[in-house]
């Protein structure tokens, strides 16, 4: 039998994901020639913002301009976050192909994040899903704090089979399931993924690695030894949660693509067009992203 996948699906959340964490704000048209790029990397999805409360994350409250700005290319598809109704209607107006809704597996985190509880939150992304659906829209639900919350510790799998099952009886496509603070270690991937592949088919999970402790690597390995072959990953290795403190940023895509292509994995990516996006945004931030495979090439780059 076959241990790994001949193909791999990366959704680049660095515009979303990365820049909620940046404290430094990036100019809306130098997202927008940035985003532009990415589009043009081979890869099939950007997570291009979010539609959240502009007070709550500053960093994206020109999501709308960027929605109505960016070139859209026909081969990607263009995801927001989208936490509530008002927010859906903004990113229906802005343009999105798929909108995803989150929300915890954690009450604490969830509070903190939404300021709502569990119980609470059902109701809203209920009627987001049903309303995104009925606009033909793709919709994947996040599912946050699957390993460990920054706030109450372990989540038993149980927890976030609950949430699971809400969420797919509420008619998400997919479900991204997310290691927000980036605690978790091998075992615990196979102690969730045994758990929730015994309920759902591997072609509907995604796992959302944070990078937090190094980990996200052999934890995409774990993963894909149980047939999972779609992960979120971020530019450089941007960003984090500015609701669980301490957490760094998503997997860096350059990082996943040296991996995968070193094994033979396809993913569609041109990981130089990466590299020079990652180089682009670095320059705009006026700091080193973390991603290892990214200093690398930029050294090469430079002679
Ligand atoms: P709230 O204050 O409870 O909202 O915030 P509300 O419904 O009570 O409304 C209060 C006011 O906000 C009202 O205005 C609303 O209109 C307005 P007023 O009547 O007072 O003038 N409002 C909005 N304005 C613009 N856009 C909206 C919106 N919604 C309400 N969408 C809310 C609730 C969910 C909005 C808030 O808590 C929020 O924005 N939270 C977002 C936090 C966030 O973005 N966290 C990071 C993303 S999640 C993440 O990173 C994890 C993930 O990557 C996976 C992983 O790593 O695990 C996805
Ligand atoms: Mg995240």
């Amino acid at each position: 039998m076959k241990r790994w996948p001949e193909f791999v699906q990366i959704k680049e959340v660095g515009p979303r994901d990365g820049l909620q964490n940046e404290k430094k704000r990036v100019a809306t048209a130098d997202k927008i020639a940035w985003i532009n790029m990415l589009s043009e990397s081979g890869v099939t999805e950007v997570e291009y913002s979010s539609f959240v409360h502009p007070k709550w994350v500053p960093q994206l409250s020109d999501a709308h301009e960027v929605g109505k700005k960016i070139v859209r290319n026909p081969q990607v598809c263009y995801s927001a976050l989208v936490p509530n109704m008002k927010g859906l209607d903004l990113a229906l107006e802005a343009g999105i192909d798929s909108a995803s809704v989150f929300m915890s597996a954690s009450e604490t985190h969830n509070q903190k994040n939404i300021n709502k509880t569990i119980a609470e939150t059902y109701p809203v992304l209920g009627q987001v899903i049903e309303e995104a659906k009925s606009a033909g829209k793709r919709v994947t639900g996040y599912v946050s704090t699957v390993f460990d919350c920054p706030y109450e510790g372990k989540i038993e799998p149980e927890a976030v089979i609950r949430v699971c099952e809400q969420l797919f009886e509420f008619g998400v496509d997919d479900l991204s399931l997310g290691d927000t603070i980036g605690s978790a270690v091998p075992s615990q991937v196979e102690e969730l993924l045994q758990a929730v592949l015994k309920r759902y088919p591997k072609e509907k999970i995604i796992m959302h690695y944070h990078d937090t402790r190094g980990m996200a690597i052999a934890n995409i390995m774990t993963s894909m030894e149980y047939g999972i072959n779609r992960f979120d990953s971020s530019i450089g290795g941007l960003g984090g949660c500015p609701y669980a403190p301490g957490a760094a940023g998503n997997v860096a895509t350059n990082d996943i693509l040296y991996l995968l292509h070193g094994m033979g994995i396809k993913t569609g990516i041109d990981e130089k067009k990466i590299r020079d996006a990652s180089l682009y945004i670095q320059n705009k931030l006026g700091k080193l992203l973390p991603s290892k495979s990214l200093a690398v090439a930029a050294a090469k780059a430079n002679g």
